[in-house]
Formats: C-alpha cells, sequence, structure tokens
C-alpha cells in the first residue's frame, strides 16, 4: 500500500530534559506517555538518569506508548535534541527565598545550557529551574541563541493555578476557566481578573473583589504552600504539566496563546530582561509577544514585578562571565 506524503509519520523529536529530580522525571514521564518525543534525560549524579529512564521504559508496555528514553550523564548523548528543558538545579528548602537561589542555580543553568547547546546548537530551549525570570536570561545569554528560542515556564503554572482557585471557588471544571498572570514568577506576580474568564464571563462579576483578592493572595503564593506541606522539596507534579504544555506547542507548532517568560525589548515599557507575558509561541519558539492594554494600577503592578526581577539580574550578570 503506498502511503501520501501526508500519512507518512515524521521521525519523533528528541527533548534533552536536564536535571533527573523529581520535576524532570515527572516530565520525561509526561512526554512519553503523551507520545510526544523521545527523551534523553541528564543528570549529574551518577547513576541517578540511568535509574529513572529504566524505570520509565518499563512502563513503556502498560501505558501504550512508543518513545524511548535514554538516561545519562553525558551531553553525547543528547546531540541533535530539539529542544532542551532546564531543570537543573536546587529546588527552594521551606523559609527560602527564590532569590536565595539564584547564585547557585545561576551558575548550574549557564554550564548546563552551554554543554547542551555545544552538541544540538538548533535547539530551542525551556527553562524551569528557579529563580525563573533570572534563570531565563541567564539561559539565553549562556545560550547566545536568538530570544525567540530561550522561553521560560511560570506563566502557564501559575495561570494553571489560578484556574485551579477559581474552578473549586465556583463549582466548575478547571477547564472552564482561562485565566491570565502576567510578571515574574515570584511573590509580585500579577494575577490579571480582568483578563481571567469563566465560561467566557469575566470572573470579576462571578466572585466579590474580596474573595478575587483571597484567590489572587493564594496564587501569588501557589509554590510556597506546597513547600510548606513537603518540608523536603517543591511541587513538581503542576510544574512538569505546564513544561509538558509548552513543549506540545512548540514541537507540534500549535501557535498556542500562553503566559511564558520571554525576552522584552521594549514591550510593556520594559527592555532586556526575560518576564512573564502572554506570547505566541511555535515551532521557532516565541512568534510574537501580546501586549495587553492594562490599566494604571496594572502596569504599576507589573513594573513593580519588573523591578525586582531586574535587581536579582544585576546580581547575577557576574556569573555569565566565567
Ligand atoms: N547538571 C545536571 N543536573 C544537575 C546539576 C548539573 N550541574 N546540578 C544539579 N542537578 C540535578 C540534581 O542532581 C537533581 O537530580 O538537578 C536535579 C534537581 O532535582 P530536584 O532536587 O528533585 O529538584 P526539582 O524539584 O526537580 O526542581 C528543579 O525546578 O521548579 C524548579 O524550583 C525548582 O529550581 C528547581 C527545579
Amino acid at each position: 500500500m503506498n502511503a501520501s506524503p501526508a500519512a507518512v509519520d515524521r521521525p519523533p523529536s528528541q527533548v534533552t530534559v536536564v536535571g533527573a529530580g523529581n520535576v524532570g522525571s515527572t516530565l520525561a514521564q509526561r512526554l512519553l506517555e503523551h507520545n510526544l518525543a523521545n527523551v534523553v534525560l541528564i543528570d549529574i549524579v551518577a547513576g541517578r538518569p540511568q535509574g529513572v529512564a529504566l524505570d520509565l521504559a518499563q512502563a513503556a508496555g502498560s501505558e501504550g506508548h512508543n518513545r524511548s528514553i535514554v538516561g545519562t550523564n553525558d551531553y553525547q548523548d543528547t546531540a541533535h535534541s530539539d529542544l532542551v528543558v532546564i531543570t537543573a538545579g536546587l529546588p527552594r528548602r521551606p523559609g527560602m527565598t527564590r532569590d536565595d537561589l539564584t547564585q547557585t542555580n545561576g551558575k548550574i543553568v549557564i554550564e548546563t545550557v552551554r554543554q547542551a547547546l555545544a552538541v544540538s546548537p538548533l535547539a530551542s530551549i525551556i527553562v524551569v529551574t528557579n529563580p525563573l525570570d533570572v534563570m531565563a536570561y541567564l539561559a539565553w545569554r549562556a545560550s547566545e541563541l536568538p530570544p525567540q528560542r530561550v522561553v521560560g515556564m511560570a506563566g502557564v503554572l501559575d495561570s494553571a493555578r489560578f484556574q485551579r482557585f477559581i474552578a473549586w471557588e465556583l463549582g466548575v471544571p478547571p477547564q472552564e476557566v482561562s485565566a491570565m498572570v502576567l510578571g515574574g514568577h515570584g511573590d509580585l506576580m500579577v494575577p490579571l481578573p480582568r483578563y481571567t474568564t469563566v465560561g467566557g464571563i469575566p470572573v470579576g462579576e462571578l466572585l466579590s473583589a474580596d474573595r478575587l483578592a483571597e484567590l489572587i493572595d493564594r496564587t501569588r503564593n501557589g509554590g510556597a504552600e506546597i513547600v510548606q506541606l513537603l518540608k523536603q522539596g517543591g511541587a513538581y507534579y503542576a510544574p512538569a504539566s505546564s513544561a509538558c504544555v509548552m513543549v506540545e506547542a512548540i514541537l507540534r507548532h500549535q501557535r498556542r496563546i500562553l503566559p511564558l517568560a520571554a525576552h522584552l525589548s521594549g514591550q510593556y515599557g520594559l527592555d532586556d530582561l526575560y518576564l512573564g507575558v502572554p506570547c505566541r509561541l511555535g515551532r521557532g519558539g516565541v512568534e510574537e509577544i501580546l501586549e495587553l492594554s492594562l490599566t494604571a494600577d496594572e502596569q504599576a503592578a507589573l513594573a513593580r514585578s519588573a523591578a525586582s526581577v531586574k535587581q536579582q539580574l544585576q546580581g547575577a550578570l557576574a556569573l555569565l562571565e566565567v
């Protein structure tokens, strides 16, 4: 039987996941089980990525996927990847802010990006390591790629948390809620109720301002609430899901509009930093940054968030010179 050209499968994409910890291994699992890509999982700890890979490979039959997974400590094995997702680094401990992590994780992100890109020069990068906006900037500079090809995962997660809390409050499925959160992935993030709808209805028409303020607060502390409960490590199921949404948008060229950390060069009056804004995400990375019209209060909140990211960034730029 002759297959038409359209019916011929392209070779599967390959995604390198750097960091075989909680987020990295959960992301690898989702990529495989969604049949999205072959995965190479790399970590600095000997045996860890190999063990996780073997475990995940043994689930292939039960899960009914036919994607491959390799665990390694050698970047050569990651060569020719289409996408590199950086999850390497330390997670936050209770009482530790994202800023405390900047120096340690900054070194790790710069080093891992350089090594991964040396063997996969055509790859795009998704950064997951915190503090996210600063790490995304460092990854971009270390990669020497056009900024469109380096993005950070935070807005999808923050919006998913806001979506979840609103859906619980109103007793609707989360899919009914379309939530929008801008700004840095930190306490100063900017959830936007005006751009958040439930079944198409602006959420402000369904919830009182006080209740909405409480849900916004819980969203801002979404990661910290989980850190407090777990006592060791941070959230990873929802972060891995959010990263998977972004991988899919890129590999399948979905051109979805998602909030993510992108490089700003004048948009929203902000210049030369990574910050969460709505973007159209496709095969080439960020195809477009959408500029929402913000009220004076929203714009001021975004500027405050940006100033805090810039300040953290100043202390980390020297890491690029090593
Ligand atoms: N190269 C490769 N892997 C590294 C390196 C390095 N230089 N340094 C650390 N790692 C690995 C660790 O060995 C560990 O397996 O990164 C992994 C991190 O995993 P976890 O400690 O389980 O952390 P996780 O919960 O996965 O979070 C990772 O994502 O959401 C963010 O805040 C979170 O920054 C953190 C990151």
